[in-house]
């Protein structure tokens, strides 16, 4: 079935995007040993499906490699000019330290020599200590290196309001920021959402299903101990659901999400997700897949025909209310990192 337009937004100039983007820190190696063949087979049928946006990092062990290894396979089935079907995002997450000019080329480079191309889609950046103003220098030379062509777009990850604004007051433009969001996590809606629509930046989202608990599989079960959260990403959202409000009002969550899924004839996970997808400022939830282990290709691809209406949230919305407030709690977007 060929994916609805619903499914893709223009997300920058001349880039459009699949408003799901697969998410490739599942093959990191912290969720469970990937096949890199098994991996690469299961690209193509993401591909296929219309799925045709990734989201990775430098740091997501072989992610950007096997971004490589697909270009050149597709490349050499379909030809070089429809590499531009392909969207590939990848992140820097640099080490504190001088951002010369040098140090960051090299980073950039080093993608660019990995996924295959001179050009990266999209560069996300991420910065661990805001009282080390250096990461001003980093985003200055990788605008240059956007001017010069080496980058398409230049994007931020795990920034909170508060620097976007200085990142903008010193004239550097951004396209988006990477931030989790889910109906657990709703801090973007605090602040950030609203600065986002003022400047012209658009949100990518990240921990929308968490991890997978947001989802049938998890309905009715009891609080799962450590030897159950098999996945570097479910002990993340674990924690997270703790943090929020604890088990028991989870799955208060997720038996309110149910009959609006059936509703729809659709799933947990696709309410989550068409949830997110809704919310201002929001270009596309990133899902994570654990390539060539699992795939929710079918099932993902309907959340772009589903409309959630005022009786949907309404059920929802008494549920999160009840949550702890994680803005207090934790503070903006990407405090959980710092
Ligand atoms: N910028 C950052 O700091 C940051 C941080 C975290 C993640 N990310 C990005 O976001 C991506 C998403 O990762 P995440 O850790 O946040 O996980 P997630 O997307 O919330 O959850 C991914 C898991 O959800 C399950 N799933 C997917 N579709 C499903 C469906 N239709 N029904 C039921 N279950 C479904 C799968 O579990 P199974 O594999 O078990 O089936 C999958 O592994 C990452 O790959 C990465 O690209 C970025």
């Amino acid at each position: 079935m060929a994916m609805p337009a619903t499914g893709r937004f223009e997300f920058a100039t001349d880039l459009s995007i699949c408003r799901i983007l697969g998410g490739m820190w599942q093959v990191s190696g912290a969720h469970g040993a990937i096949d890199p063949a098994g991996a690469l087979a299961a690209m193509f049928a993401y591909h296929d499906a219309g799925f045709t946006t990734w989201d990775l990092a430098d740091h997501y062990g072989p992610a950007e490699d096997f971004i490589g290894a697909f270009r050149r396979q597709f490349a050499a089935q379909h030809g070089a000019d429809r590499l531009a079907e392909i969207q590939a995002f990848t992140k820097w997450v640099p080490h504190p330290g001088p951002m010369t000019r040098r140090v960051v080329e090299e980073a950039v480079d080093v993608s660019r020599r990995r996924m295959g191309t001179d050009r990266l889609d999209l560069l996300q950046f991420h910065w661990w200590d805001y009282r080390d103003a250096r990461y001003l220098d980093a985003l200055r030379h990788l605008a240059d290196l956007r001017d010069a062509g080496r980058i398409r777009h230049l994007a931020l990850t795990n920034f909170d309001t508060e620097r976007l604004a200085v990142i903008a007051d010193h004239g550097i433009r951004v396209v988006s920021n990477q931030v989790q969001y889910s109906l657990v996590d709703r801090r973007p809606a605090a602040r950030m959402a609203a600065w986002c629509q003022q400047h012209g930046v658009t949100l990518l989202a990240y921990g929308t299903l968490l991890g997978g608990l947001l989802s049938d599989r998890w309905l009715g079960r009891p609080e799962p101990g450590r030897s159950e959260l098999i996945t570097a990403s479910l002990g993340k959202y674990k924690q997270m659901i703790d943090a929020w409000g604890g088990w028991a009002l989870f799955q208060q969550l997720l038996a309110a999400l149910k009959p609006v899924a059936n509703r729809h004839g659709a799933s947990i996970a696709n309410i989550a997700a068409r949830y997110v997808l809704d919310q201002p400022a929001v270009a596309g939830v990133i899902v994570g897949a654990r390539l060539g282990v699992a795939e929710h290709i079918a099932d993902n691809a309907r959340t772009f025909n589903i409309a959630l209406d005022a009786a949907d949230l309404a059920v929802l919305d008494p549920v999160v209310s009840r949550s702890r407030d994680l803005l207090q709690l934790i503070g903006d977007c990407g405090d959980e990192y710092r």
